[in-house]
């Protein structure tokens, strides 16, 4: 299938293992032109802004436009971002209307699709965002895809913590300055807090110890936080229990009515069950959504457990083209629809 030797050519981008290409790269540049050639080749209008998003026209440009992001994390997956560009190019292509986008930089924080919002114009009627579920609700269920509700707010941030490096050998433990034993305090604290909050969410996923010698006591520890919650009262309530002071902020975005139902009749006309549910990443929907564009995000199920942001992260075929069907006949309904 076209879609899965595109996935395959993206992901061999970066080099292995797994996905590379973070953003800015030159990697996630020469996605971006990859992509473009294929745009060309489908006989789309193409366009790039200001931001580098690149832009696949079959209409104008405020008609309904599918996509997602090319960039990933480090050692990523073959879907995540990629698939719903890949697809909603077929998408565009198959129904002939609309436009496909490719967003920089979704992996730290919406840049590309923030931007776009922030300059306020030229935004689409409505947005559809295709992507891999990245989690096993679908797998359980036994559905083939999902509807999302409503995409998770996320605070990002770092807490750092100073102590007093000297020599591992000579130091006796009692009066030691740790930087890294207060930090693991810290990392099991935030766990904490996060597990005693409904359906929130906290990581620690990245440890910088100074000055990083086996046999140096860490004089600087800095750590990485990723707190998320499905509403704002719960995340503010996370970030305050963790003391964190975000460098990033994303407000939870409930998905539009008109796309959702859209997405959900056309699952329903297939005689495929309908599964709604909220999505616990981040996505470019959410932050469309909020500008005000009427917003939808349809979820193909992840196998291998719902695993993501891992080379493991898998979907099938038959799936992805079910999705893709579900994709181009919503694109074509909302185009005729929410034309502006
Ligand atoms: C984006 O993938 C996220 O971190 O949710
Ligand atoms: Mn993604
Ligand atoms: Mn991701």
């Amino acid at each position: 299938m076209r879609v899965f030797q595109r996935l395959e050519q993206l992901y061999a981008i970066g080099g292995g293992p797994g996905a590379n290409r973070p953003h800015p790269s030159p990697a996630e540049d020469e996605a971006h032109e990859l992509v473009a050639g294929w745009m060309r080749e489908a006989g789309l209008e193409v366009e790039v802004d200001p931001h580098g998003n690149l832009l696949g026209r079959a209409a104008e440009r405020h008609d309904v436009w599918v996509g997602s992001h090319l960039d990933t994390v480090p050692q990523g997956g073959r879907f995540d971002g990629a698939l719903g560009v890949v697809a909603g190019l077929e998408a565009v292509r198959d129904a002939g209307c609309g436009s496909v986008v490719a967003f920089r930089g979704e992996e730290v924080g919406c840049v590309g699709s923030r931007a776009l919002v922030g300059r306020g114009e030229a935004l689409p009627s409505a947005f559809l965002e295709l992507h891999v579920e990245q989690g096993p609700v679908l797998e359980q269920t036994g559905a083939p895809l999902g509807v999302v509700t409503g995409i998770v707010g996320y605070a990002r941030g770092e807490l750092v913590f100073h102590g007093q490096a000297g020599h591992a050998g000579t130091t006796p433990m009692a009066g030691r300055e740790d930087a890294l034993v207060a930090a693991a305090a810290a990392v099991l604290r935030i766990r904490d807090a996060a597990a005693a909050i409904e359906s929130a969410v906290a990581t620690v996923g990245e440890l910088t110890v100074e000055p990083g010698a086996g046999n140096v006591i860490p004089g600087r520890v800095r750590l990485s936080v990723d707190a998320r919650a499905p509403d704002s009262t719960r995340l503010h309530e996370l970030v305050g229990a963790i003391g964190l002071e975000p460098g990033h902020w994303t407000e939870p975005a409930a998905m539009s009515e008109e796309p959702r139902r859209t997405l959900r009749d056309e699952i329903e006309r297939r005689g495929v069950p309908v599964v709604e549910l909220p999505s616990g990443a981040g996505h470019d929907a959410g932050i469309l959504a909020a500008a005000g564009v009427p917003s939808g995000m349809l979820f193909v199920r992840s196998l291998n457990g719902g695993v993501s942001h891992s080379p493991d992260e898998l979907s099938s075929e038959e799936d992805v083209a079910l999705a893709v069907e579900v994709l181009t006949a919503s694109l074509r309904r909302l185009a005729s629809t929410t034309s502006s």
